[in-house]
């Protein structure tokens, strides 16, 4: 199984599928990030916050993949975005994943001194610590702002996206920018109701694939970058047996027409509740 790349604006490439590791355990993320890096996956994603970036760093050890093949991905959360703890995180997440550079550094949300943040990113890919740079939960709004002032400029926007909620206004602007969109949610997290929509299961028996594999075989038809969450190293494996296939428009219309802009993460109310953990949370504990 070969996943195919996408081309950034720096001309750089990047796998057109990767592994998502939120609420994945230490445990199973090592063995998961493992599996998924022999199985073929080059493309892993993490975040401070996700509290397993050690795991992931020895679940890549583990693969005896070279390093150099591999485009790591990882996030500072928004209580570290002044200059200086943001120049910190980010020594601290390489320390933690055990690699002398990531592929790519996301501010992970759009709050607070982003400004900061950004200026210590950029000084990381001057210093070789970061190949480039991309932002998470960022709108048009926000980004017009980054742009306005950023010299490395962001190479992609991970946000939530899945058929119930397809970001086309989003999405306009940052192809307008050259800015990929990186799903989140790809799934809808796991959502019973996205599996057993009907247009879906039409599409699985057609092409003899699970519903999770026509989803995801939908953001790469639309051109997005879709990087599945899982801690089960088959179901790892099944999301990325997604190259073989491709719908016809008909197909891609009737996906498309499952769209209510439906965000299953309540972000204001989510962030509101991560901010008073995150800020007292102690990455430096994680396992
Ligand atoms: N930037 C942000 O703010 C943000 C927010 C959320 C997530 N993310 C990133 O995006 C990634 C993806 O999001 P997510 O993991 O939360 O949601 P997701 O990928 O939409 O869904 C993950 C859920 O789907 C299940 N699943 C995965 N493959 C499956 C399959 N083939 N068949 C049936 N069920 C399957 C998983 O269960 P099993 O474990 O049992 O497979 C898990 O419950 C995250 O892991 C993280 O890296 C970023």
């Amino acid at each position: 199984m070969e996943i195919k790349t996408y081309t950034l604006n720096n001309g750089k490439e990047i796998p057109s599928l990767g592994l998502g590791t939120f609420r994945v355990s230490p445990d199973d993320c090592e063995k998961t990030v493992c599996a998924a890096l022999n199985g073929g996956y080059r493309l892993i994603d993490t975040a401070n916050v996700y509290m397993n970036e050690r795991a992931v760093g020895r679940g890549i050890k583990n693969s005896g993949v070279s390093r150099d093949e591999i485009f790591l991905a990882s996030k500072i959360w928004c209580t570290e975005y002044k200059y200086k703890k943001a120049a910190a995180a980010i020594d601290a997440t390489l320390s933690r994943l055990g690699t002398d550079h990531l592929d790519l550094l996301m501010l992970h949300q759009p709050f607070g001194r982003v400004d900061e943040a950004w200026q210590a990113a950029e000084e990381g890919v001057k210093a070789g610590k970061i190949r480039m740079l991309g932002v998470s939960n960022f709108d048009e709004d926000d980004l017009e702002k980054l742009l306005s002032y950023c010299t490395v400029k962001p190479v992609l926007d991970q946000v939530e996206c899945h058929p119930y909620c397809q970001r086309r206004t989003l999405n306009a602007y940052l192809k307008a920018h050259g800015i990929l969109l990186e799903s989140w949610y790809p799934l809808g997290s796991g959502n019973a109701g996205l599996f057993g929509e009907e247009k879906i299961k039409i599409l699985a028996k057609k092409y003899q694939k699970t519903p999770a594999q026509i989803i995801l075989r939908w953001h790469i038809e639309e051109g997005y970058l879709p990087i599945p969450g899982t801690k089960n190293s088959a179901h790892a494996a099944e999301n990325a047996d997604i190259f073989d296939f491709s719908f016809t428009e008909e197909e891609l219309a009737s996906v498309r027409s499952l769209d209510r802009e439906e965000r299953f993460f309540k972000m204001k109310k989510g962030i509101q509740r991560y901010m008073v953990f995150f800020q007292r949370m102690n990455y430096e504990k994680q396992n």
